[in-house]
């Protein structure tokens, strides 16, 4: 099972608003790519471009946001997941699974109208993974 290009660093904000306006003190207006609400996943993300990569803000969407526990023991937010380009992700669950590695739920179609899913960082040296089938010519 091989991993492709890093499509972006996941970092946990309290507020999608604060967030957004810090990196656009840092990186520009321009930086800033969408925000979007996604409730399946639970979440608010918003896009900052930073040239060579991608940053995604997630904040918490729901009660039942699986970012809650995250933020309770960082109240600041945090480096959250890094998310790595793959073929195929179904394709991409079974070999990581034939590895022994847990992977979090079913792929889901995530932020960008593809299929996404999460390893559990625990097998993963502490770091959420998130795979993701890339869009052309996509961010
Ligand atoms: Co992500």
């Amino acid at each position: 099972m091989r991993f492709g290009k890093l499509n972006h660093v996941g970092v946990a904000v309290p507020s999608i608003e604060d967030g957004r306006a810090r990196y656009a003190a840092f990186l520009g207006d321009e930086a800033v790519l969408e925000t979007k609400d996604l409730p399946e996943h639970g979440i608010t993300a918003c896009f900052i471009s930073t040239g060579n990569t991608v940053v995604e803000l997630v904040a918490p969407l729901g009660e039942s946001s699986p970012l809650h526990a995250f933020l309770e023991k960082r109240p600041d937010g945090g480096q959250h997941h890094l998310c790595f380009e793959v073929e195929n992700v179904p394709a991409a669950v079974e070999a990581l699974k034939a590895e022994g590695k847990r992977v979090l739920g079913e792929p889901r179609i995530g932020a960008h109208g593809t299929l996404v899913a999460f390893i559990h960082p625990k097998d993963m040296g502490g770091v959420l993974i998130e795979i993701i089938e890339a869009a052309h010519g996509e961010h």
